[in-house]
C-alpha cells in the first residue's frame, strides 16, 4: 500500500480474525516503533510483545477498552518509565503517541488491523508481563488481521470538517 493509502486505511480495529501475524510482518511492525523520533531521541520506551492466548486474555482485563486485546493475534505493550514530573511525563506520552502511529499505519499498510487500549490497572499489568516497579504500561495496541472486512482507504471518514479545524495563519482563519 502507498503511504497516503495506509493512512486512510487506518482504522480501529477490534475484532480479528483467528489467524496468526507472519512473523516478519510483527518483526517490521516493532521495527517501525524502534525508529519513532522522541524527544532528545531519548527513546524511553520498550515494546512488550504479547502473543500467548492466556496471556492476551489476562491483559484484556486491565482495562474495560481493553476487551479486543483478548481476541488479537498479538498485542503490544508500549512500556516506559514511571516518572512524576508534568513535563516529563506530557513528553513521553507524545513519544508512546508517536510510536502507537507509526505500527498503526506499518500494520496498514500490510492489510493488519489494530486497536488502541488505555491500562487501568498497572498492578495487574505488571505481574502480567513480569514488569519491574519502575516501569509502566502507557498503551496496549492490539494487531490482527480484521474479521469484518479488509482495511481499505476511505473516502469519508469520521472525522471533523476540513475547514472545522485547519485554521489558516491565526485561529480565526482566512475568512
Ligand atoms: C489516546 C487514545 C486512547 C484510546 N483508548 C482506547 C481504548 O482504551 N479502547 C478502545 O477500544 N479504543 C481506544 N481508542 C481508539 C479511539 O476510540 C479511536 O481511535 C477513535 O474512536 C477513532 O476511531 P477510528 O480511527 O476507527 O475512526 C483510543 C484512541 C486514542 C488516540
Amino acid at each position: 500500500m502507498e503511504t497516503w493509502d495506509a493512512l486512510r486505511a487506518r482504522r480501529d480495529v477490534r475484532v480479528f480474525a483467528p489467524r496468526p501475524i507472519a512473523p516478519c510482518d510483527l518483526e517490521r511492525i516493532l521495527e517501525a516503533a524502534r525508529r519513532t523520533p522522541s524527544s532528545r531521541n531519548r527513546q524511553r520506551w520498550d515494546f512488550v510483545l504479547v502473543t500467548d492466548r492466556e496471556r492476551l486474555r489476562r491483559l484484556s482485563t486491565v482495562f474495560s477498552g481493553a476487551h479486543h486485546v483478548a481476541g488479537s493475534a498479538a498485542t503490544v505493550a508500549l512500556v516506559g518509565p514511571v516518572d512524576d514530573d508534568e513535563w516529563t511525563r506530557r513528553s513521553i506520552a507524545y513519544d508512546m503517541g508517536q510510536a502507537t502511529m507509526s505500527m498503526m499505519v506499518a500494520a496498514a499498510d500490510l492489510g493488519i488491523g489494530s486497536g488502541h487500549a488505555g491500562v487501568g490497572d498497572q498492578d495487574l499489568l505488571r505481574e502480567v508481563l513480569g514488569l519491574p516497579a519502575d516501569r509502566e504500561c502507557h498503551w496496549l495496541v492490539s494487531l490482527g488481521h480484521p474479521a469484518d472486512r479488509p482495511l481499505r482507504p476511505m473516502r469519508f471518514p469520521d472525522r471533523r470538517a476540513f475547514e472545522d479545524v485547519v485554521h489558516r495563519e491565526r485561529w480565526e482563519g482566512d475568512g
